[in-house]
């Protein structure tokens, strides 16, 4: 059947393949390159917003039943992907190369904040992404412990930072200026200015994602900086418990006042996964993290269990997403933080959409 495999035959089949995320075809998205017919062999390739997309395998699922109807034997599907940017206005001529901030924010310490903020970060660059992380926790800072850098010290020139870089992330964090253990007391103005020289004299580079870990709580410190930093927007990591969510409810309303957008809640040390005997059992309680979320209209963008592992990985600076854990490939943490990564990602392509549009006339 040649005739039916013909360009324009498959550009419509392809048209009627939608981005599960976008709602829109990828067709009239510009999605579809280098369309290659061979007889009745075809491929192409399919430039995704981003590269850790959450529904290649759905999309591609789509394409070679569509193709096939059309008579083709065999369907090669190719991946490419260009991040979009997300977010506009003055603040964003500070960081001109970073398409996308996402913060991670909690109500409270301890709830795991910067152990996600980390995770992301790794899970984002093991996809394929250009990603940076920020650690905007200038009082408590705990991104270089996880990330295996705490003997990093900054360089650079005329004023210019370079960044630290570890398991594929490019990082920034006051920890890198300091000697010793001395702790930092910082007031809010000069943890102000320290957040602005970070994105505006750091040389990020060109980014995909820029992570943001900001401190926690919903005081000043984090109400100056989420208004400070430019972001697409953020993430609340919360545990089940009632406490830890009379937090996170603050949180969301901390970002809806700046007009920051929550993409959704992550609940983290939800089920204990226990080493012995390998089952879940449940410790803080579960599903608190669906209860704040259904009660404010957001979603869950994932849920990630309490492993032992995840704490150790932290505590040697080798996240658990990382290809260095010896735990990478059978956690059930990882997979699940590796999971929220891709959610996450697919999320921040639907805010960037309009943007694209405007950007394109
Ligand atoms: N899912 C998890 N499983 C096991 N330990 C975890 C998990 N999430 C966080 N932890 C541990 O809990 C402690 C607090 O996490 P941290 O990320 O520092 O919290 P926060 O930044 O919110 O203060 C750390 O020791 C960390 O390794
Ligand atoms: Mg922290």
């Amino acid at each position: 059947m040649p005739d039916l495999l013909s360009n324009e035959n498959i550009m419509t089949a392809l048209g009627k393949v939608k981005d599960p995320e976008i709602g829109r075809d990828l067709v009239s998205l510009g999605m579809v390159k280098n369309v290659e017919i061979t007889g009745p062999h075809v491929a192409l390739t399919v430039e995704l917003t981003t590269p850790a997309c959450p529904l290649k395998a759905k999309i591609e699922d789509e394409i070679v039943t569509g193709l096939e109807a059309l008579g083709a034997e065999t369907v090669k599907v190719d991946w490419a992907s260009n991040v979009k940017r997300s977010f506009g206005g003055p603040a964003a001529d500070l960081i001109p190369g970073v398409k996308n901030t996402i913060a991670v924010a909690s109500g409270k310490g301890g709830v795991g904040k910067t152990t996600v903020a980390v995770n992301l970060a790794v899970s984002l660059a093991r996809d394929g992404a250009r990603v940076g992380l920020l650690d905007a926790d200038i009082t408590g800072p705990n991104v270089p412990l996880m990330m295996g850098t705490m003997g990093a010290h900054v360089t650079g020139a005329g004023g210019r930072v370079n960044p630290v870089i570890s398991h594929g992330v490019t990082m920034m964090s006051i920890q890198y200026f300091l000697t010793g253990d001395a702790p930092v007391i910082w007031r809010g103005p000069l943890i102000h200015s320290a957040i602005q020289q970070f994105l505006r004299d750091v040389d990020w580079g060109e980014l995909d994602y820029l992570v943001v870990d900001l401190p926690p709580g919903t005081g000043d410190a984090a109400l100056s900086l989420s208004q400070l930093i430019p972001l697409s927007g953020a993430v609340i990591v919360t545990t089940p418990q009632e406490v830890s969510l009379a937090d996170a409810r603050k949180a969301i309303a901390m970002f809806t006042k700046v007009n920051v957008r929550t993409l959704g809640v992550i609940e983290n040390m939800s089920g204990f996964i226990c080493p012995n005997c390998g089952e879940e059992h449940d410790i803080f309680g579960s599903g608190g993290g669906e209860k704040i979320a259904r009660e404010l209209e957001l979603d869950v963008l994932g849920r990630i269990p309490l492993e032992p592992g995840v704490r150790a990985g932290s505590d040697a600076g080798v996240p658990i997403t990382s290809t260095q854990h010896p735990d990478a490939d059978q956690s059930r943490a990882g997979q699940a933080m590796r999971e929220v990564a891709r959610t996450i990602a697919g999320r921040i392509s639907v805010v960037a959409e309009p943007y694209a549009m405007a950007a394109a006339g």
